[in-house]
């Protein structure tokens, strides 16, 4: 009988002719890794059967190796990976996927790259190479690195001179969103995540739902909810940088499920999206440009819709011209100020809250919506691990991809995914959390038949 390793690696082989077959017909090579990224060298994105490759490959090659390693070398390396999540960080603050963009492909020599860094080249030798190991830079000559296709993302798009005369203006580029992630990642994901155990096990905050007693505020000895503590004026940078990584983090999402999940299209012109905690207004920007004939106000905090309004002024001042996009200060637990809009967006904000709080934010939507209003709820479904056949289908929604990858793969994930992370990242933030659709099914039905 054929071994399941055998098995996987076959599963492996036969779906690499799909993205050959893709390389061939778009006359292109396979990405290479030791190259800096190009737009565009990515497999098909829009093809289905491309994408369904490269999920088997992934997944069918994450559990050969989990396999084939011992399971001790499987998990310490992944209890491990927060050091990997710090050196990034490092490399991003210290903009050395920009010193080495700037250096070319002949790379740098580490005492070159430590001193525009002003840093210890014995320490900055050691996160380069372990980030190399993990194919993260590569090591060109000894103790010479180089940009390769993964950490050319993080080069911001500002000449190094200026990145280091004027630090506040590192993230204010777009390439500067997946940057602001990786260094948000690297602090405060890290940093709420080693507290994640004294917040689950301690009882006063074991069972809470309260924003202000998660795990990230302990680690940052605080009262406040992360949303509170960051608008203090000593954390002017971490607000900033949080919100262009709002903006990193839909890079790991086809902008089509969002720009294109609901009939935007249909609506007809002039129609009125009010984007409810929308941020720095990314989300709405990318609508209001596949979208002309929509108009959309972001609401938010002050000081985000402040940070909103002046990058909107510098990187696209004729959407704030045409006055398609304006900003609004306000509190989504207060009344919604504006009545009977179109519709009414959520992007990214139920997964922040617990039940209570989510139901109250919905609450004030509900009260302000007119029999016409719709409300969109942008936010992650997550799969069950389990196979689809195990699952309860009682809240079933139309157009929900259930997991569905074929034997031997026995994890319906494929693997470490990103909204299996985001759950417990929003449980380590604020007490939120990503919901299965068993839940969301569970909880919009406790939503409706709650009166107002
Ligand atoms: C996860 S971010 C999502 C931002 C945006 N919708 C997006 O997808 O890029 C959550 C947003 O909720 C905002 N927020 C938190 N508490 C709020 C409140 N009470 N009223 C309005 N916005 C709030 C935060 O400032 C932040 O911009």
């Amino acid at each position: 009988m054929k071994s399941s390793i055998r098995a996987l690696a076959e599963l492996v082989l036969k779906n690499i002719d799909v993205l050959e077959a893709d390389c061939a017909k778009r006359g292109v090579q396979e990405p290479s890794l030791l190259d800096p990224y190009e737009p565009g060298s990515e497999f098909t994105v829009d093809d289905g059967n491309v994408q369904r490759a490269s999920t088997i490959i992934v997944a069918a090659a994450q559990q050969l190796i989990q396999t084939v390693q011992s399971p001790q070398t499987n998990l310490l390396m992944t209890a491990y990976s927060t050091t990997l999540s710090g050196a990034i960080r490092v490399a991003t603050e210290f903009n050395i996927a920009d010193i080495l963009y700037e250096a070319g492909s002949k790379g740098l020599h580490v005492k070159e790259i430590s001193s525009a860094c002003k840093a210890d080249p014995i320490k900055i030798s050691q996160i380069l190479r372990l980030l190399a190991s993990g194919w993260i830079f590569k090591e060109v000559k000894p103790d010479v690195f180089a940009n390769n296709r993964n950490s050319s993302i993080m080069v911001k798009g500002i000449p190094v001179k200026k990145l280091f005369d004027a630090p506040e203006l590192k993230y204010s580029k777009p390439e500067g969103a997946t940057p602001a992630l990786l260094a948000d990642i690297g602090d405060n994901t890290v940093k709420g995540s080693s507290y994640l155990y004294e917040a689950l096990s301690d009882p006063k905050t074991a069972f809470s739902g309260e924003a202000n007693e998660a795990a990230l505020c302990r680690a940052l000895n605080t009262n406040l909810a992360c949303w509170d503590f960051f608008e203090l004026p000593e954390q002017r940078e971490r607000l900033n940088r949080f919100g262009v990584a709002m903006q990193g983090m839909s890079k790991l999402e086809p902008l089509d499920v969002t720009t294109k999940g609901f009939d935007w299209e249909g609506l007809k012109k002039d129609s009125l999206v009010v984007d409810v905690g929308g941020g720095i207004g990314s989300f709405s920007l990318a609508l209001a440009k596949e979208h002309p004939h929509l108009k959309f106000v972001v609401q938010d905090r002050g000081p985000v819709v402040e940070d909103g309004l002046e990058r909107l002024k510098v990187l696209h001042p004729e959407e704030l011209n045409s006055g398609r996009i304006s900003f609004q200060e306000h509190n989504f637990f207060d009344s919604q100020p504006i009545a009977n809009a179109d519709v009414y967006m959520l992007k990214f904000i139920i997964h922040d809250w617990s039940n209570k709080y989510s139901e109250i934010i919905l609450c004030r939507l509900r009260e302000a919506a007119g029999p016409h209003s719709r409300l969109v709820i942008v936010d992650k479904v997550i799969p069950y691990i389990c196979s689809p056949s195990e699952s309860n289908d009682e809240f079933s929604i139309p157009g929900i991809l259930k997991p569905d990858l074929p034997a031997p793969i026995v994890n319906m994930s494929g693997g470490i995914t990103y909204p299996h992370l985001s759950s417990v990242v929003m449980m380590l933030y604020c007490n939120g959390q990503e919901r299965t659709h068993d839940a969301f099914g569970q909880y919009s039905s406790q939503i409706l038949a709650t009166p107002i």
